[in-house]
């Protein structure tokens, strides 16, 4: 079945399909990141069920010996990126970076198996992926929660996928630029520099980045020594989400050791949620551990734990805080609110609106009943592509396009929403 749209999006995915891995965007982002590649996997897997799994497999491969799953991965040489390899310096034999990104790979992997024609081949492909993928939440919990609260924390704005949010602004005023010398960012050579972080948020950036260098990437000792350590109800839902399907996924393939300690780490991560909880915001908000004090700040990351199964009743204020975003936007749903004063509609984190956040939002939002808020982000979803194309993100009020043009995720997302909406068949 044809559709413009669909056409459209299955040409971006070919178009930036290196064959085992897929990237971002040519230009900007010329690597595998982790989280794209799983999001990206769910659109693959209606054109090419094979090439879905085999995307996620490929991250997979270059997991690290500790269980780390690496935020990039540098398969080959890109003179156009900033920080490339030698900045890392974390010498794997494929080179990588030295930090994660969210864990959306146990939820991607769920809905391949679901959806999957070819059912003796998922059952193989995700029975080998399961361990691996137990792995990585386990390194999660080992080395960002020392102190098993349930709850993990990023130790790198990048780690969070929300780069510049204003979550981070205080703790990463702590970040010291000292000592950090030149570089050449790259970034802004292919995206406007009104749509990106800052030079100030990049010497930060950087400055961690040879920090984690200088203890030789012993991923134990990092959060401990990091001065930057926040814990983001976004990515920790994330997480819970995947460790949840892990342990469904675990049931259907018959490894019962690895669902019960799935379902152990979901079951006591949503009871820890439940301290991110702001009564008087209502909404999840950051804990900034390094301090230890909640982040005062309202951005999507404390609307996302929707996408995991947190309690009815909370799911029904996430549900009103986005109705009364919905009256306030043109578009669904702005990455920070804009009555904020931080907010910039086209600044990346600090407003604009991206599809893959949409997705996972109305993806709880209808598992929990609340269709009609859901229905309204599909639509505006579906609006942007018509009127602005394939972008990274969009200004929530104008509709423009910013960022990466082209983008691999976002044209994934359009393909679930009209598998979803029957738009397609
Ligand atoms: C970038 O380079 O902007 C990425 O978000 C870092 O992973």
């Amino acid at each position: 079945m044809s559709h413009p749209l669909y056409d459209g999006a299955v040409e971006i995915l070919a178009r930036n399909d290196l064959g085992h891995y897929t990237v971002p965007t040519h230009g900007l982002y010329p690597f595998q990141w982790n989280w794209d590649s799983a999001l990206s996997a769910l659109g693959q897997s209606y054109v090419n069920e094979s090439r879905a799994w085999t995307e996620i497999e490929t991250l997979f491969d270059h997991q690290w010996p500790d269980g780390m799953v690496p935020h990039i991965i540098f398969h080959k040489e890109d003179e156009g990126y900033f920080p490339g390899p030698s900045v890392w310096g974390t010498e794997r034999p494929v080179p990588t970076s030295g930090i994660s990104q969210p864990a959306v790979t146990g939820f991607a992997v769920r809905k391949l198996f679901e959806r999957a024609k070819d059912l003796p081949s998922a059952r193989a492909r995700a029975k080998a992926l399961l361990p691996k993928i137990q792995a990585w939440h386990d390194w999660f919990f080992a080395t960002r929660d020392p102190e098993e609260t349930g709850l993990v924390a990023i130790i790198h704005p990048w780690e969070s996928g929300r780069d510049n949010s204003a979550d981070w602004n205080a703790a990463l005023s702590r970040v010291p630029t000292e000592g950090v010398g030149d570089f050449q960012r790259r970034d802004i050579q292919h995206a406007a520099a009104a749509h990106r972080p800052t030079t100030e948020q990049y010497q930060r950036y950087i400055w961690l980045v040879k920090h984690f260098r200088a203890q030789g990437w012993d991923t134990a000792k990092l959060h401990d020594a990091s001065p930057f350590r926040v814990v983001d109800p976004g990515f920790n839902a994330i997480l819970l989400r995947s460790c949840a399907d892990l342990a469904w996924l675990a049931e259907q393939l018959d490894e019962p050791a690895i669902g019960a300690r799935a379902k152990t780490q979901s079951d006591k991560g949503l009871a820890a949620m439940e301290h991110l909880w702001s009564d008087r915001h209502q909404q999840y908000l950051c804990y900034d551990r390094a301090i230890g004090a909640p982040v005062d700040c309202l951005t999507v990351g404390g609307l996302l734990p929707v996408f995991t199964a947190i309690a009815p009743d909370r799911s029904a204020r996430i549900a009103a805080r986005l109705e009364d975003l919905a009256r306030r936007t043109t578009y669904m749903i702005p990455s920070h609110d804009p009555h904020a004063p931080e907010y910039d509609g086209e600044r990346y984190w600090l407003g604009p609106a991206w599809l893959i956040v949409n997705y996972m939002i109305a993806d709880g939002l209808n598992r929990d009943g609340h269709t009609e808020i859901a229905a309204r982000i599909v639509g505006d979803s579906m609006k942007l592509i018509v009127e602005s194309g394939f972008s990274e993100y969009y200004d929530p009020m104008t509709g423009a396009p910013c960022g990466g043009p082209h983008f691999t995720w976002t044209a994934a997302m359009v393909i679930e929403f009209l598998k979803q909406t029957g738009g397609v068949e």
